[in-house]
């Protein structure tokens, strides 16, 4: 049996299949390049398509015996979606709606979803658990919460289990050395400040330096892009077990400032990185921590690259390494 992953050449998706590729699954991928780099495909067998074409996704689902499906492909910048919503919804919420009919078309019942903090908003606790209010404070979020929520009505009504994997702040790169980030255009934090390091870009600006967080910038849980890759596999693995559907955070449960990636980022590289600050980038939450446990429990995740500085250290290696990236866009 087949895992599809949709997505599966974008940053994480690619991490993902590395994960699957590394423990002998049979890899079916659909992506539409918009941000997948062919080279970032370690195994599996790419289909070239859209979710949202009805005739392509048939010959995928015909062509494969898939029993789950992984679910990567969406947009995902924060910043973009204020600006468009209308792609965040045709994109995200269109694109799944039709990929859980075709689902429920072929009779394959599981699906492992790349969900968000973002669902949750400005948040009421930190750290962050499933059962704390879901209040987006930008589109993209409210798309992965629509998404999230269609998952639990066809779970309902056709019985497609899921799991829901709301990440932090994916970083880092693969140990490898072979696949890492690449957006065209970079928005993430941890690349741009490389970015600067390597002296493709003259500073990093620094978005809003009026936050209620010690150093008045934005805090986030950072998490290493192969920790994600593995809990996507355990929770495949759950599902085939038989397990029923649920919602887990993945994040290392420690959080940092902007001002404190940039430190340890000067220290891992050795180079200055000239700092610039403006305004609030619109729909930022101040802080997003996450609480893990019930991943940890339930899925038996357990994150191995859980410091900082050597996640930071991982997405470097990759940035020296490959200063244009997968040099394909
Ligand atoms: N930031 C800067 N300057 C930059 C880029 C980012 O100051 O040039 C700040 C942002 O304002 C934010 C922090 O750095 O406070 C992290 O920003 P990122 O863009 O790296 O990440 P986000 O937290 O906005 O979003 C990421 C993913 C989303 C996901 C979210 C969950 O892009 O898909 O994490 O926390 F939903």
């Amino acid at each position: 049996m087949a895992v599809l992953v949709t997505g599966g050449a974008g940053y994480i998706g690619s991490h993902a299949v590395a994960a699957l590729q590394e423990r002998g699954e049979e890899i079916v991928i659909v992506d539409n390049m918009q941000q997948g780099h062919r080279k970032a495909l370690l195994g599996g067998k790419l289909y070239e398509g859209d979710l949202r074409d009805a005739a392509f996704m048939d010959t995928v689902f015909q062509e494969n015996e898939i029993d789950a499906v992984i679910h990567f492909a969406a947009n995902s910048l924060v910043g973009e979606s204020m600006k468009d919503p209308g792609k965040y919804y045709h994109n995200n919420v269109f694109g799944t709606l039709c990929l859980l009919e075709k689902m429920n078309e072929y009779n394959v019942r599981k699906i492992v979803f790349s969900s968000t903090a973002a669902t949750y908003g400005e948040p009421e606790n930190v750290p962050i658990d499933e059962y704390d209010r879901t209040l987006p404070t930008n589109a993209y979020g409210e798309t992965k919460l629509a998404m999230e929520k269609m998952m639990k009505w066809f779970d309902v009504a056709h019985n497609i289990k899921f799991v829901s994997l709301r990440y932090f702040n994916a970083a880092g790169a693969h140990e490898s050395g072979k696949i890492g980030e690449d957006h065209s255009p970079e928005t993430h934090l941890i690349p741009i400040v490389l970015q600067a390091a390597l002296g493709q870009r003259p500073h990093i600006s620094v978005f809003g330096e009026d936050y209620e967080t010690a150093d008045g910038t934005c805090i986030r849980d950072y998490i290493h892009v192969s920790d994600l890759a593995d809990a996507h596999v355990l929770a495949v693995d759950r599902l085939r077990g038989g397990a029923d559907s649920a919602v887990y955070n993945l994040g290392n449960g420690t959080g940092f400032s902007v001002k404190q990636v940039i430190e340890i980022a000067r220290a891992v590289t050795g180079k200055e990185i000239p700092a610039v600050f403006e305004a609030r980038r619109a729909g930022d939450p101040a802080t997003l921590v996450a609480s893990s446990d019930r991943a940890r429990k339930e899925l038996g995740w357990n994150p191995k690259r859980d410091k900082l500085e050597d996640i930071i250290k991982s997405a470097w290696s990759w940035h020296e390494a490959n200063p244009n990236g997968y040099g394909d866009k």
